[in-house]
Protein backbone atom coordinates (compact mmCIF):
# COMPACT_ATOMS: atom_id res chain seq x y z
CA UNK A 1 0.00 0.00 0.00
CA UNK A 2 1.33 3.52 -0.60
CA UNK A 3 -0.16 6.05 1.10
CA UNK A 4 -1.20 6.22 5.39
CA UNK A 5 -4.20 4.52 5.45
CA UNK A 6 -4.96 5.55 9.36
CA UNK A 7 -8.29 5.82 8.19
CA UNK A 8 -9.52 2.70 6.41
CA UNK A 9 -9.71 -0.65 7.32
CA UNK A 10 -6.72 -2.23 6.95
CA UNK A 11 -6.85 -3.99 3.06
CA UNK A 12 -3.42 -5.62 3.34
CA UNK A 13 -3.42 -9.08 3.93
CA UNK A 14 -2.71 -8.85 7.80
CA UNK A 15 -5.13 -10.64 10.23
CA UNK A 16 -4.96 -12.67 13.01
CA UNK A 17 -5.53 -15.99 14.10
CA UNK A 18 -7.62 -17.73 16.82
CA UNK A 19 -5.29 -17.26 19.47
CA UNK A 20 -4.59 -13.34 18.84
CA UNK A 21 -1.48 -14.02 17.08
CA UNK A 22 -0.47 -11.44 14.01
CA UNK A 23 -0.47 -13.41 10.64
CA UNK A 24 1.28 -12.24 7.60
CA UNK A 25 -0.87 -13.39 4.77
CA UNK A 26 1.13 -11.53 1.70
CA UNK A 27 1.88 -14.60 0.09
CA UNK A 28 -2.13 -14.78 -0.34
CA UNK A 29 -1.51 -11.04 -2.50
CA UNK A 30 0.64 -12.87 -4.18
CA UNK A 31 -1.76 -15.86 -5.25
CA UNK A 32 -4.66 -13.78 -6.01
CA UNK A 33 -2.45 -11.59 -8.11
CA UNK A 34 -2.98 -11.90 -11.62
CA UNK A 35 -0.28 -12.22 -14.03
CA UNK A 36 -1.51 -12.93 -17.36
CA UNK A 37 -3.81 -10.54 -19.68
CA UNK A 38 -6.72 -13.66 -19.40
CA UNK A 39 -6.71 -13.00 -15.87
CA UNK A 40 -6.64 -9.29 -15.05
CA UNK A 41 -10.19 -8.17 -15.11
CA UNK A 42 -11.20 -4.60 -16.71
CA UNK A 43 -9.04 -2.01 -18.05
CA UNK A 44 -10.25 -3.16 -21.37
CA UNK A 45 -8.35 0.01 -22.99
CA UNK A 46 -5.33 -0.09 -20.87
CA UNK A 47 -4.59 -3.82 -21.74
CA UNK A 48 -5.14 -3.05 -25.35
CA UNK A 49 -2.71 -0.35 -25.79
CA UNK A 50 -0.38 -2.65 -23.31
CA UNK A 51 -0.65 -5.71 -25.48
CA UNK A 52 0.21 -3.87 -28.65
CA UNK A 53 3.28 -2.39 -26.56
CA UNK A 54 4.57 -5.62 -25.76
CA UNK A 55 3.74 -7.57 -29.14
CA UNK A 56 6.00 -4.73 -30.81
CA UNK A 57 8.90 -4.80 -28.61
CA UNK A 58 8.78 -8.74 -28.59
CA UNK A 59 9.09 -8.39 -32.27
CA UNK A 60 11.50 -5.50 -32.31
CA UNK A 61 13.49 -8.10 -29.56
CA UNK A 62 14.00 -5.17 -27.11
CA UNK A 63 12.36 -3.88 -23.53
CA UNK A 64 9.25 -1.88 -24.18
CA UNK A 65 9.74 1.71 -23.66
CA UNK A 66 8.92 3.08 -20.03
CA UNK A 67 5.20 3.06 -18.47
CA UNK A 68 3.65 4.86 -16.03
CA UNK A 69 0.67 3.79 -14.30
CA UNK A 70 -1.34 6.26 -12.21
CA UNK A 71 -4.95 5.85 -10.14
CA UNK A 72 -6.15 5.51 -7.00
CA UNK A 73 -4.84 2.79 -4.56
CA UNK A 74 -5.65 -1.06 -4.80
CA UNK A 75 -6.77 -0.57 -8.46
CA UNK A 76 -4.13 -2.59 -10.09
CA UNK A 77 -1.05 -0.89 -10.54
CA UNK A 78 1.58 -3.31 -9.11
CA UNK A 79 0.24 -6.34 -10.59
CA UNK A 80 0.41 -4.90 -13.98
CA UNK A 81 3.95 -4.18 -13.33
CA UNK A 82 3.99 -7.68 -12.72
CA UNK A 83 2.05 -9.32 -15.12
CA UNK A 84 3.94 -7.44 -17.75
CA UNK A 85 6.87 -8.72 -16.68
CA UNK A 86 5.53 -12.18 -16.86
CA UNK A 87 4.09 -11.65 -20.12
CA UNK A 88 7.43 -10.47 -21.47
CA UNK A 89 9.57 -13.50 -19.64
CA UNK A 90 11.60 -11.09 -18.24
CA UNK A 91 12.63 -10.23 -14.07
CA UNK A 92 10.94 -7.59 -12.06
CA UNK A 93 13.29 -5.61 -9.64
CA UNK A 94 11.01 -3.87 -7.41
CA UNK A 95 11.90 -0.91 -5.29
CA UNK A 96 10.01 2.61 -4.38
CA UNK A 97 10.34 6.63 -4.12
CA UNK A 98 11.09 6.35 -0.23
CA UNK A 99 13.16 3.82 -0.53
CA UNK A 100 16.03 5.44 -2.98
CA UNK A 101 17.52 7.81 -0.67
CA UNK A 102 20.56 8.70 -2.13
CA UNK A 103 21.86 8.83 -5.57
CA UNK A 104 24.07 5.83 -4.76
CA UNK A 105 21.09 3.95 -3.98
CA UNK A 106 19.65 4.35 -7.33
CA UNK A 107 23.00 3.76 -9.30
CA UNK A 108 23.03 0.60 -7.72
CA UNK A 109 19.43 -0.41 -8.37
CA UNK A 110 20.36 0.35 -12.18
CA UNK A 111 23.61 -1.33 -12.45
CA UNK A 112 22.15 -4.23 -10.89
CA UNK A 113 20.19 -4.50 -13.84
CA UNK A 114 20.00 -7.30 -16.44
CA UNK A 115 19.23 -6.82 -19.90
CA UNK A 116 15.75 -6.75 -20.40
CA UNK A 117 14.91 -6.20 -16.83
CA UNK A 118 11.83 -4.51 -16.08
CA UNK A 119 12.33 -2.18 -13.31
CA UNK A 120 9.50 -1.01 -10.74
CA UNK A 121 9.79 2.13 -9.00
CA UNK A 122 6.58 2.62 -6.81
CA UNK A 123 5.54 5.64 -5.47
CA UNK A 124 7.58 7.34 -7.91
CA UNK A 125 5.99 11.03 -7.18
CA UNK A 126 8.54 10.44 -3.69
CA UNK A 127 11.51 10.46 -5.50
CA UNK A 128 13.59 13.57 -4.83
CA UNK A 129 14.86 16.24 -7.54
CA UNK A 130 18.73 15.12 -7.18
CA UNK A 131 17.90 11.63 -7.90
CA UNK A 132 15.40 12.44 -10.75
CA UNK A 133 17.69 14.45 -12.72
CA UNK A 134 20.13 10.93 -12.62
CA UNK A 135 17.72 8.94 -13.56
CA UNK A 136 16.93 11.11 -17.28
CA UNK A 137 19.88 10.56 -18.81
CA UNK A 138 19.20 6.66 -17.51
CA UNK A 139 15.88 6.27 -19.23
CA UNK A 140 16.40 8.35 -22.43
CA UNK A 141 19.99 6.98 -23.16
CA UNK A 142 20.40 4.16 -21.10
CA UNK A 143 23.39 5.64 -19.45
CA UNK A 144 24.15 6.55 -15.96
CA UNK A 145 26.10 9.56 -14.91
CA UNK A 146 27.97 9.55 -12.04
CA UNK A 147 30.25 12.60 -10.42
CA UNK A 148 33.26 11.59 -8.79
CA UNK A 149 34.86 13.85 -6.58
CA UNK A 150 33.94 17.46 -5.33
CA UNK A 151 34.88 21.04 -6.38
CA UNK A 152 37.50 21.47 -9.45
CA UNK A 153 38.94 18.06 -9.72
CA UNK A 154 35.59 16.55 -9.59
CA UNK A 155 34.68 14.73 -13.29
CA UNK A 156 31.98 12.66 -14.91
CA UNK A 157 32.13 8.80 -15.71
CA UNK A 158 29.19 7.59 -17.68
CA UNK A 159 28.46 3.61 -17.48
CA UNK A 160 26.31 2.05 -19.85
CA UNK A 161 23.33 0.30 -18.40
CA UNK A 162 21.71 -3.16 -19.92
CA UNK A 163 18.42 -2.20 -22.53
CA UNK A 164 15.67 -2.16 -19.26
CA UNK A 165 11.98 -1.00 -19.18
CA UNK A 166 11.30 1.60 -16.12
CA UNK A 167 7.42 1.02 -14.78
CA UNK A 168 6.74 3.42 -12.55
CA UNK A 169 3.08 3.91 -10.19
CA UNK A 170 1.61 6.60 -8.28
CA UNK A 171 -1.53 8.05 -6.46
CA UNK A 172 -0.41 11.43 -7.06
CA UNK A 173 0.36 11.97 -10.84
CA UNK A 174 0.20 15.44 -9.87
CA UNK A 175 3.41 15.45 -8.15
CA UNK A 176 5.19 14.26 -10.83
CA UNK A 177 7.41 16.94 -12.06
CA UNK A 178 6.61 17.18 -15.84
CA UNK A 179 10.24 16.02 -17.44
CA UNK A 180 9.76 13.21 -15.16
CA UNK A 181 6.25 12.24 -16.69
CA UNK A 182 7.48 13.29 -20.42
CA UNK A 183 10.23 10.74 -20.07
CA UNK A 184 7.70 7.66 -20.28
CA UNK A 185 7.91 6.88 -23.35
CA UNK A 186 5.23 3.48 -23.86
CA UNK A 187 2.69 5.58 -21.94
CA UNK A 188 0.94 7.34 -19.31
CA UNK A 189 -2.18 5.34 -18.26
CA UNK A 190 -5.09 6.48 -15.55
CA UNK A 191 -6.49 3.23 -13.92
CA UNK A 192 -10.30 3.51 -13.78
CA UNK A 193 -12.34 2.58 -10.83
CA UNK A 194 -14.19 -1.16 -11.76
CA UNK A 195 -17.75 -1.62 -12.79
CA UNK A 196 -19.96 -3.72 -9.94
CA UNK A 197 -19.62 -6.99 -12.83
CA UNK A 198 -15.95 -6.35 -12.61
CA UNK A 199 -15.87 -6.47 -9.03
CA UNK A 200 -17.72 -9.48 -9.14
CA UNK A 201 -15.54 -11.45 -11.70
CA UNK A 202 -12.37 -10.77 -9.40
CA UNK A 203 -14.52 -12.02 -6.52
CA UNK A 204 -15.48 -14.66 -8.03
CA UNK A 205 -12.18 -15.85 -9.43
CA UNK A 206 -10.48 -15.10 -5.53
CA UNK A 207 -12.95 -17.10 -3.94
CA UNK A 208 -12.04 -19.75 -6.30
CA UNK A 209 -8.59 -19.88 -5.71
CA UNK A 210 -8.99 -19.59 -1.74
CA UNK A 211 -11.58 -22.75 -1.56
CA UNK A 212 -14.18 -20.11 -0.82
CA UNK A 213 -18.00 -21.69 -2.03
CA UNK A 214 -19.77 -18.01 -2.89
CA UNK A 215 -23.02 -17.79 -4.53
CA UNK A 216 -23.72 -14.99 -7.31
CA UNK A 217 -26.11 -13.13 -4.60
CA UNK A 218 -23.50 -12.97 -2.01
CA UNK A 219 -20.72 -12.10 -4.67
CA UNK A 220 -23.30 -9.38 -5.63
CA UNK A 221 -23.42 -7.91 -2.00
CA UNK A 222 -19.43 -7.99 -1.73
CA UNK A 223 -18.84 -6.10 -5.10
CA UNK A 224 -21.57 -3.42 -4.22
CA UNK A 225 -19.23 -2.78 -1.03
CA UNK A 226 -16.18 -2.73 -2.41
CA UNK A 227 -15.29 0.94 -3.37
CA UNK A 228 -15.14 -0.53 -6.96
CA UNK A 229 -11.77 -1.84 -6.04
CA UNK A 230 -10.30 -5.42 -6.26
CA UNK A 231 -7.59 -5.40 -3.08
CA UNK A 232 -10.98 -4.13 -1.16
CA UNK A 233 -12.68 -6.84 -2.43
CA UNK A 234 -10.29 -9.64 -2.12
CA UNK A 235 -10.16 -7.87 1.45
CA UNK A 236 -13.95 -8.14 1.87
CA UNK A 237 -14.18 -11.55 0.42
CA UNK A 238 -11.83 -12.85 3.19
CA UNK A 239 -13.00 -10.85 6.35
CA UNK A 240 -17.16 -12.26 5.05
CA UNK A 241 -15.63 -15.88 5.14
CA UNK A 242 -14.02 -15.52 8.62
CA UNK A 243 -17.53 -14.05 9.64
CA UNK A 244 -19.61 -16.90 8.13
CA UNK A 245 -17.46 -19.24 9.65
CA UNK A 246 -17.11 -18.17 13.52
CA UNK A 247 -20.61 -18.12 12.94
CA UNK A 248 -20.79 -21.43 11.71
CA UNK A 249 -23.20 -20.45 8.56
CA UNK A 250 -22.76 -20.28 4.92
CA UNK A 251 -21.18 -17.02 2.88
CA UNK A 252 -25.02 -15.01 2.33
CA UNK A 253 -25.88 -11.92 1.39
CA UNK A 254 -27.01 -11.28 4.92
CA UNK A 255 -23.87 -12.29 6.30
CA UNK A 256 -22.16 -10.82 4.04
CA UNK A 257 -23.99 -7.77 5.02
CA UNK A 258 -23.52 -8.33 8.84
CA UNK A 259 -19.97 -8.89 8.26
CA UNK A 260 -19.46 -5.75 6.47
CA UNK A 261 -21.40 -3.62 8.66
CA UNK A 262 -19.78 -4.88 11.44
CA UNK A 263 -16.43 -3.46 9.53
CA UNK A 264 -18.35 -0.03 9.74
CA UNK A 265 -18.91 -0.23 5.65
CA UNK A 266 -21.97 0.41 4.61
CA UNK A 267 -24.18 -0.66 1.36
CA UNK A 268 -22.23 2.29 -1.12
CA UNK A 269 -19.11 0.77 0.48
CA UNK A 270 -17.86 4.39 2.83
CA UNK A 271 -15.81 3.62 5.94
CA UNK A 272 -17.18 5.42 8.65
CA UNK A 273 -13.84 8.26 8.08
CA UNK A 274 -15.93 8.37 4.13
CA UNK A 275 -18.75 9.12 6.38
CA UNK A 276 -17.05 11.81 8.98
CA UNK A 277 -15.91 13.82 5.76
CA UNK A 278 -19.42 14.20 4.34
CA UNK A 279 -20.64 14.99 8.09
CA UNK A 280 -18.07 17.81 8.55
CA UNK A 281 -18.72 19.15 5.07
CA UNK A 282 -22.84 19.07 5.62
CA UNK A 283 -23.25 19.54 9.02
CA UNK A 284 -19.72 22.07 10.44
CA UNK A 285 -20.02 23.44 7.07
CA UNK A 286 -23.30 23.71 5.91
CA UNK A 287 -22.53 21.72 3.32
CA UNK A 288 -19.45 23.84 1.98
CA UNK A 289 -17.18 24.60 -0.13
CA UNK A 290 -14.64 24.04 2.57
CA UNK A 291 -10.79 23.15 2.13
CA UNK A 292 -9.22 20.00 2.53
CA UNK A 293 -7.35 21.19 4.78
CA UNK A 294 -10.16 21.84 7.29
CA UNK A 295 -11.62 18.89 6.60
CA UNK A 296 -8.12 16.90 7.48
CA UNK A 297 -7.68 19.05 10.72
CA UNK A 298 -11.96 18.51 11.95
CA UNK A 299 -10.56 14.72 11.75
CA UNK A 300 -6.92 14.62 13.32
CA UNK A 301 -6.66 13.24 9.57
CA UNK A 302 -3.52 13.44 6.96
CA UNK A 303 -4.76 15.69 4.12
CA UNK A 304 -2.85 12.97 1.66
CA UNK A 305 -4.42 10.37 3.19
CA UNK A 306 -7.86 11.96 2.28
CA UNK A 307 -6.72 12.66 -1.17
CA UNK A 308 -5.43 9.68 -1.83
CA UNK A 309 -8.03 7.27 -0.04
CA UNK A 310 -11.10 8.90 0.52
CA UNK A 311 -11.78 11.99 -2.29
CA UNK A 312 -11.87 9.61 -5.30
CA UNK A 313 -14.36 7.55 -4.39
CA UNK A 314 -16.21 10.23 -2.78
CA UNK A 315 -16.35 11.83 -6.31
CA UNK A 316 -16.98 8.93 -7.99
CA UNK A 317 -19.92 7.97 -6.23
CA UNK A 318 -20.93 11.88 -6.83
CA UNK A 319 -21.41 12.62 -2.75
CA UNK A 320 -18.90 15.33 -3.36
CA UNK A 321 -17.67 17.92 -5.64
CA UNK A 322 -14.77 19.83 -6.14
CA UNK A 323 -14.69 23.84 -6.25
CA UNK A 324 -12.10 26.03 -6.91
CA UNK A 325 -13.00 27.22 -3.17
CA UNK A 326 -13.54 23.47 -1.77
CA UNK A 327 -15.27 20.82 -1.23
CA UNK A 328 -18.99 20.58 -1.71
CA UNK A 329 -21.36 18.01 -0.36
CA UNK A 330 -24.02 17.13 -3.46
CA UNK A 331 -27.67 16.60 -2.73
CA UNK A 332 -26.90 12.66 -2.50
CA UNK A 333 -24.22 13.03 -0.05
CA UNK A 334 -27.21 14.80 1.96
CA UNK A 335 -29.85 11.86 1.36
CA UNK A 336 -27.15 8.78 2.34
CA UNK A 337 -26.50 10.57 5.72
CA UNK A 338 -30.14 10.98 6.42
CA UNK A 339 -29.95 15.08 6.12
CA UNK A 340 -32.70 17.30 4.22
CA UNK A 341 -31.33 18.70 1.41
CA UNK A 342 -31.64 22.77 2.10
CA UNK A 343 -33.75 23.98 -0.69
CA UNK A 344 -36.61 25.86 -1.05
CA UNK A 345 -40.07 25.57 -2.53
CA UNK A 346 -38.30 26.27 -6.49
CA UNK A 347 -35.38 23.52 -5.61
CA UNK A 348 -33.37 26.07 -5.31
CA UNK A 349 -30.08 25.67 -2.51
CA UNK A 350 -30.78 27.87 0.15
N1 LIG B 1 -7.70 -6.14 -12.80
C1 LIG B 1 -7.61 -6.98 -11.77
N2 LIG B 1 -8.14 -8.21 -11.85
C2 LIG B 1 -8.07 -9.05 -10.79
N3 LIG B 1 -7.49 -8.74 -9.60
C3 LIG B 1 -6.94 -7.53 -9.48
C4 LIG B 1 -6.96 -6.59 -10.55
N4 LIG B 1 -6.36 -5.48 -10.14
C5 LIG B 1 -5.96 -5.68 -8.89
N5 LIG B 1 -6.31 -6.92 -8.47
C6 LIG B 1 -6.12 -7.47 -7.12
O1 LIG B 1 -6.05 -6.38 -6.21
C7 LIG B 1 -4.86 -6.43 -5.43
C8 LIG B 1 -4.31 -5.02 -5.34
O2 LIG B 1 -3.78 -4.59 -6.57
P1 LIG B 1 -2.39 -3.81 -6.66
O3 LIG B 1 -1.52 -4.14 -5.51
O4 LIG B 1 -1.83 -4.05 -8.02
O5 LIG B 1 -2.90 -2.30 -6.55
P2 LIG B 1 -2.09 -0.94 -6.69
O6 LIG B 1 -2.80 -0.13 -7.71
O7 LIG B 1 -0.66 -1.23 -6.93
O8 LIG B 1 -2.29 -0.27 -5.27
P3 LIG B 1 -1.34 0.76 -4.45
O9 LIG B 1 -1.51 2.12 -5.07
O10 LIG B 1 -1.90 0.74 -3.08
O11 LIG B 1 0.06 0.25 -4.52
C9 LIG B 1 -3.93 -7.40 -6.16
O12 LIG B 1 -3.22 -8.20 -5.27
C10 LIG B 1 -4.86 -8.27 -6.99
O13 LIG B 1 -5.16 -9.45 -6.29
MG1 LIG C 1 0.98 -0.98 -5.67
Amino acid sequence: MSSPQSNSPDYSDETLDNKGVSRDFSFLDQTLRPNRFVDYVGQETIKKNLKILLQAAKERAHPPEHILFYGPPGLGKTTLAHLIANEMGCQVKSTSGPAIEKVGDLASVLTNLSPGDVLFIDEIHRLNKMIEEVLYPAMESGVLDIIIGKGPSARTIQLDLPPFTLIAATTRIALLSSPLRSRFSGGTFRLEFYTDKEVEKIVHRSAEILGIPLSQPAAEEIAKRSRATPRTANYLLKRARDFAQVERGELTPKSVAEALSLLEIDELGLSAVDRAILDVIIDKYKGGPVGLSTIAAALSEEMATIEEVNEPYLLKLGLIERTPRGRTATRRAYEHLGFDYPEDSQGRLI
